[in-house]
């Protein structure tokens, strides 16, 4: 059995394909970016919808494969921004429809984890899942995925990008911020946000970007990402001790910060806990894991009926049954 599936929560058009086996035969993929602000949907949507048949092609052509050997659509349901999700959602309900193949509406936060669990064999972690609009901290417990703690404002991801676009750096600032990180010299008392599980970083972006210009970039950075990141380290934490978990499994495109993962790394360590991070292409926006989710679900007798497969912007990772751990 083989499936298809289809990443646009945001500025990524993905599409994966993989078998029942695992194995990720194709994840190729387009991303929009914007030099000046953050991701303006309908312009997002439009490039997503004008590189959709080539992304589709291209993943058939890496796979070996023709249309006609697919046997599911998915496409991630939610969430995400409404024009963007529409995007795949079309495509892959167009193609399902006119194939006669199953069509699988997934979780894209639940999809980050599942790829995330398949390719580093992680087996029941605390996952960290960080990117752009997402913040949290999150467990399987029975069969749902539990937030343990998130954002109580933005996710971290934008609100990196957002302070580097303050700094004059390009979208996305995060790589950029990154090694900017490793040459900060002194610490800036910037806040400090934990209330019991969850954070919060708009106090911590307000009080950084009014430094901008008075102090040394570097020393700045340093000590944004640092309490940002710290802030998250002990969170993490606390979940772990509070789960009785062995594992911390690292998601979403935040991931990519080697900052981030050296502070986790070494509270792991001192936990006697092992830190699990996939590999780039499988961390970020993807169509590997919506395909792989896909698979799952699909394997798992869950059907969903046509009319329900709308997209969901705020679709919460509790919502979604987990059947097959
Ligand atoms: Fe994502």
């Amino acid at each position: 059995m083989i499936c298809l599936g289809i990443e646009s929560t945001a500025h990524t058009f993905g599409v994966g394909i993989v078998n029942s086996k695992g194995q990720i035969l194709a994840n190729e993929k387009a991303t929009f970016r914007s030099e000046r602000a953050g991701i303006k949907p309908q312009e997002a949507s439009q490039f997503l919808m004008k590189n959709a048949q080539t992304v589709i092609e291209r993943a058939l052509k890496c796979a070996n494969l023709k249309i006609t050997d697919i046997s599911i659509f998915a496409f991630a349901q939610g969430p995400g921004l409404g024009p963007c999700l529409k995007v795949g959602a079309t495509a892959a309900r167009t193609l399902a429809l006119i194939h006669n193949k199953p069509l699988v509406p997934v979780n894209h936060c639940v999809a980050h984890i599942e790829i995330g669990k398949l390719t580093t064999h992680a087996k029941d972690p605390v996952v960290v899942y960080v990117s752009g609009g997402n913040t949290q901290i999150i467990a399987l417990e029975g069969e749902r995925y539990r937030v343990f703690g998130e954002t109580l404002d933005i996710g971290l991801g934008n609100m990196l990008d957002s302070f580097g676009r303050k700094l004059g750096l390009g979208f996305p600032a995060g790589p950029m911020l990154d090694e900017m990180y490793f040459e900060g010299k002194q610490y800036i008392e910037l806040p400090y946000t934990v209330k019991g599980t969850d954070l919060a970083f708009a106090g911590l972006q307000t009080a950084a970007e009014k430094l901008i210009g008075k102090a040394r970039k570097e020393d700045l950075v340093y000590s944004l990402l640092h309490n940002a990141f710290a802030m998250l380290t002990e969170v993490t934490e606390r979940a772990l001790a509070y789960t009785e978990r062995e594992e911390v499994l690292l998601v979403g495109g935040v991931a990519s910060s080697k900052a981030l993962r050296t502070m986790l790394e070494r509270m792991c360590k001192e936990r006697n806990a092992k830190l699990f991070v996939p590999k780039q292409e499988f961390c970020v926006d993807n169509g590997a894991m919506i395909a792989w989710l896909g698979m799952l679900e699909h394997t798992h007798g869950i059907s969903i009926p046509l009319e329900e497969t709308g997209v969901r912007q705020k679709l919460r990772i509790e919502e979604t049954e987990v059947k097959w751990s």
